[in-house]
């Protein structure tokens, strides 16, 4: 019976030399030592063996069935250890950059202007106890226009040339849905979806049917912000305004307040800055006037305030709508707005790369 133990293992090594499939190998060994395996059927004939054989025979037939487990398993692990070097060596990536790229060729990436100062906004206001909301592109009449007290009928509907969307299921010619005109849709989204005091900032992409010229895109990038609490003032919003000019700018930039007019707040100031393309003797994009428009605010109109679902005599607040890209255009001296959406490369890998 021994040698019998003996043939069998002799096979199975020859057998599992030539295999190279894990299933294969896994059927050779249940094959072999499974329950109706070859070793077991040789040992069923152990009752028939005298008491000095059954001693010689089981410890050998142990040995054979550990022998062939581990070398199953050997193997085993031989062929997943082949197959990953395989993959590795045809898939290889060479995480490794050249000079070339690391310089700023056209193959490296890059950030965008703008989002290189939102991000630096971001972090200015998450440090100072701000959210940072989202809003959709596509918006209703309500969260555009009305909740922001700018009724059907009020002029201030034409300052902002709109892009409507015609509801399909609308039984007239009804203009229902629009994109967005502002960022201050979200003040609306915002103030609905928390209780004050709460301030967050929202920045966004906007869109207006206008003529493009240096400083006017139809496509074009504002970032909103808004505080609402209890006793807010003017020197709040003054603070706030004048503490991200600084580190944005990380010089003093002149800058004046004057009235603006928004239905949404009340008082509403327009914040102009020198202009840093033509340190305020007059060019395109400031229009020759030397200061430009960056910053309009104000303080929330109380309608404003109760279409949010706010009670208006209890709390106040301030807004703000930063020119995100008039903005980029001062920091990096862009003297057309349009070089922003132009993807060309020339521009794009002019500012920072990773
Ligand atoms: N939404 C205005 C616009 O796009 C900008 C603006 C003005 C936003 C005053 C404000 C604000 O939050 O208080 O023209």
């Amino acid at each position: 019976m021994i040698e019998k133990l003996e043939e069998i293992f002799a096979q199975f090594e020859q057998k599992v030399g030539g295999l190279t499939n894990q299933a294969d190998i896994l059927n050779l060994k249940s094959e072999f030592i499974g329950k109706k395996g070859l070793i077991s059927e040789v040992l069923k004939s152990l009752k028939d063996a005298t008491p000095e054989q059954r001693k010689a025979i089981g410890p050998k037939a142990n040995d054979i069935k550990n022998n062939i487990t581990d070398m199953v398993a050997a193997k085993l692990t031989a062929i997943e250890a082949q197959e990953i070097n395989e993959k590795l060596a045809s898939s290889r990536i060479d995480i490794s950059l050249t000079d070339d790229v690391k310089e700023g060729s056209s193959l490296g990436g890059g950030f965008h202007p703008r989002t290189l100062i939102q991000r630096e906004i971001e972090d200015i206001f998450l440090s100072m106890g701000f959210d940072i909301l989202d809003g959709p592109h596509i918006e209703d009449e309500f969260h555009n226009f009305e909740a922001l007290n700018i009724p059907s009928d009020h002029p201030a509907r034409d300052m902002q040339d709109t892009f409507w969307f015609h509801d399909p299921n609308a039984q007239s010619d009804e203009k229902k849905f629009l994109l967005r005109t502002h960022t201050s849709t979200i003040q609306v989204r915002g103030m609905r979806s928390r209780k004050p005091p709460f301030k967050f900032i929202a920045p966004g992409t906007v869109f207006r049917c206008e003529r493009t010229d240096a400083s006017h895109e139809m496509v074009f990038n504002q970032l909103e912000g808004m505080m609402v609490g209890e006793d807010i003032s003017v020197s709040h919003l003054i603070y706030f305004m004048k503490t991200i000019l600084k580190e944005i700018f990380k010089k003093d930039v002149e800058v004046r307040l004057r009235p603006g007019f928004f239905p949404f707040v009340e008082p509403g100031f327009e914040l102009d800055i020198k202009c840093l393309i033509c340190s305020g003797n007059g060019c395109s994009v400031c229009k020759q006037v030397g200061w430009v428009e960056l910053l309009p605010c104000g303080m929330v109109h109380p309608n404003v305030l109760k279409a949010g679902g706010i009670d208006s005599e209890k709390y106040n607040g301030f807004a703000f709508g930063l020119g995100l890209d008039r903005l980029v255009m001062m920091k990096y001296g862009i003297d057309d707005i349009r070089h922003l959406q132009s993807g060309d490369l020339r521009f794009n890998t002019q500012f920072k790369t990773f």
